[in-house]
């Protein structure tokens, strides 16, 4: 990622200030995102880090327009986002997509694969041509990331895996080409080995259409791999935040020092001293 960073720290796409989210009234009032400051570049990927409930999804709704601010202020572009109307949203969307932490949750069920694939050429306006060229669009959508397209066209999203359902969920990212895109977790039901590959599919195609990617995620260590910049969110606030390899080699805060304790160092050598060998 290191190659990447000298020219995409140049232009910011998306800021926030004392951006503020509570839920709950009275005595049951609490606070999931309290007063954070971000500011994301072009083409950088950005990893929120936190433990469950520290506030991440709360973050990313609010971000994406499907959950309002308590306080605080967006800005897309340099302009503060204003999302009132649907067609304010709609225009939004063009540019910001999201991979949820269930895939199931989607897609409608009622819409088979090639429709969902159809809908993002409808999205980007091109609708008006010939079926053929829009067939060979979903096909390239479908290899980059792995999936046989005559195989899933006449399928419902409910009949596929978890795993090809999030590879699904790229190659729609594949055809929107947004400008932002937010993963939540989006490694969660999918092996070891696909995982990888799943990231070096987000990273190629950040490579190829210079999206920003905002990865959200628990793993300290997969942030490392993956990032340029590194957000650290403990109780709904950020707590630290700059170049991952600042952060993870001389953290300061105290919650990232325990974060990165808490990675299995599967680079140290076992200690057998200890062991009661018969
Ligand atoms: N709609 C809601 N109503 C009430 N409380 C909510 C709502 N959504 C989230 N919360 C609360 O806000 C806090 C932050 O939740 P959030 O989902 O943002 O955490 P998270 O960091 O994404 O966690 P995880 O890593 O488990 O996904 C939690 O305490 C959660 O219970
Ligand atoms: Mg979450």
């Amino acid at each position: 990622m290191a190659m990447s960073k000298e020219n995409t720290k140049k232009t910011i796409c998306l800021q926030g200030t004392g951006v503020t989210r509570c839920f709950g009234i009275g005595k049951k009032k609490m606070t999931a995102v309290d007063h954070v400051d971000f500011t994301f570049h072009e083409g950088e990927v950005v990893s929120i880090v936190g433990e469950s409930g520290s506030g991440k999804t709360t973050l990313s709704k609010m971000v994406l327009g499907l959950l309002g601010k308590t306080s605080g202020e967006i800005y897309f572009r340099g302009e503060p986002l204003v999302l009132k109307s649907h067609s304010q949203k709609k225009e939004y969307w063009k540019h910001i997509q999201a991979i949820f932490q269930d895939p199931f949750s989607s897609y409608n069920i009622f819409t088979k694969v090639d429709e969902v694939l159809l809908d993002c050429i409808k999205m980007r306006g091109g609708d008006k041509q010939p079926y053929e060229e829009k067939k060979k669009m979903m096909k390239e959508a479908c290899s980059f990331v792995n999936l046989e397209f005559d195989e899933l066209t006449n399928k419902y999203p409910f009949e596929l895996s978890g795993g090809q359902m999030q590879r699904l969920m790229i190659a729609r990212v594949f055809l929107l080409r947004p400008q932002i895109l937010i993963a939540d977790e989006p490694t969660s039901m999918i092996d070891a080995c696909s995982r990888s590959t799943i990231l070096d599919m987000l990273l190629k195609l950040r490579d190829e259409i210079h999206m920003t990617i905002i990865f959200i995620t628990h793993d300290i260590g997969l942030a490392y791999y993956i990032s340029d910049t590194v957000y650290i969110m403990e109780h709904g606030k950020f707590v630290e935040f700059g170049d991952a390899e600042s952060v993870l080699i001389e953290p300061k805060a105290a919650y990232t020092k325990r974060l990165i304790n808490d990675v299995p160092k599967i680079h140290e050598k076992w200690d057998l001293s200890t062991v009661d060998v018969q």
